[in-house]
């Protein structure tokens, strides 16, 4: 059957026409809002490259969460930008650390909030590389201590989940194993499994000070031009132990999340990187796009691609929009 007994267009004719067969929808519950945390009291600084979010100390960190817990944000992911770097990235796993405080003062304030955390070394490393260095070169088993180190001072602070973002292999089957001898087998991870070295995380790194200080990264972060690679990624991290499989960035691996979709049956994540979000805003800011209709058509195909969850910067506005 075709034209002219088929016509789509009369399922197009009014919104409530559309909404009844609409196939993909964005919720609150789908979102897990990224934040910066620092050490200090009192601290809200904008970040000039992602204007809308903000350096926050962990006190401020509580009351910017209270009102977006209260419209219905059910997680935060946190970032630390520490004020001290070393070759270990020691700041990292300070109990006293900032992102220890945030976790603390959240579970307190909002019991109910998920809390996840990144874990990773870049932001605390001094040559800002995601791991041990040595003679220029990234060392993949002696960092899984330290990231390792990392989630469980994440955990004994009271993080719900923990996010290892850092692309050391076997890094997902330490921290389970080491958060299980630590008596957290309840804290779930939340793997960045398919992350690729891409030039869309510019911005975070601006954000985070965390960009390398030499080379690129690029022996431990996918190559953007592998799928294939992609799923064995998935699949390594599921079977060490994630609970949820992220793909980043989103929006030009949409390919990879449906894929991911197919392929296992966890909750699958994706992260609209900051370079995304940076991209419509300044757009928005000339007028070249409308800010609102672009952000949630970018997070409605994240959705339909397959994503259950989406880690987004527009978190905030989103709720607004959909409320
Ligand atoms: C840390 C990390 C990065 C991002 C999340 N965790 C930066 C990087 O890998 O260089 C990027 C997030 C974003 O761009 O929004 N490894």
């Amino acid at each position: 059957m075709a034209f002219p007994i088929v016509r789509p267009r009369r399922l197009r004719r009014t919104e409530t026409i559309r909404r009844m067969v609409r196939e993909t929808g964005i919720q609150p519950s789908n979102l897990i809002y990224p934040m910066f945390v620092r050490p200090g009291r009192g601290l809200r600084q904008e970040i000039p490259s992602m204007p809308g979010n903000f350096h926050l100390s962990p006190d401020t960190l509580v009351e910017e969460v209270r009102p977006l817990a209260a419209a219905g944000l059910p997680a935060v992911i946190l970032f630390g930008v520490p004020d001290r770097k070393d070759e270990r990235g020691s700041a990292a796993y300070d109990h006293a650390g900032a992102v220890q405080e945030a976790i603390a003062r959240l579970k307190d304030a909002l019991p109910d909030l998920v809390v996840i955390t990144d874990v990773c070394l870049c932001a605390y490393t001094d040559h800002g590389h995601c791991g041990v260095v040595k003679d220029g070169r990234i060392l993949n088993d002696e960092t899984l201590e330290l990231l390792a180190r990392m989630a469980v001072s994440h955990a004994r602070a009271g993080a719900d989940m923990v996010a290892p973002s850092d692309m050391m292999d076997g890094r997902v089957g330490a921290i389970r194993q080491a958060l299980d001898d630590e008596g957290f087998s309840d804290v779930a991870i939340m793997a960045y499994s398919a992350k690729y070295a891409s030039a869309f995380y510019g911005p975070f790194r601006d954000a985070a000070h965390s960009a390398p200080g030499f080379g690129d990264r690029r022996s431990y972060q996918m190559d953007p031009a592998n799928a294939r690679e992609a799923l064995r990624e998935l699949e390594l991290d599921l079977d060490e132990g994630a609970d949820i499989l992220m793909v980043k960035p989103a929006m030009p691996y949409l390919d990879v999340i449906r894929s991911a979709r197919e392929v296992f049956d966890v909750p699958i994540a994706a992260y609209q990187v900051s370079g995304e979000y940076a991209m419509i805003k300044a757009a928005a800011e000339r007028g070249w796009l409308d800010e609102q209709a672009a952000a949630l058509e970018a997070l409605t195909a994240i959705r339909r691609a397959g994503a259950d969850l989406i880690l987004t910067y527009f978190a905030p506005q989103v709720l607004r929009w959909l409320a």
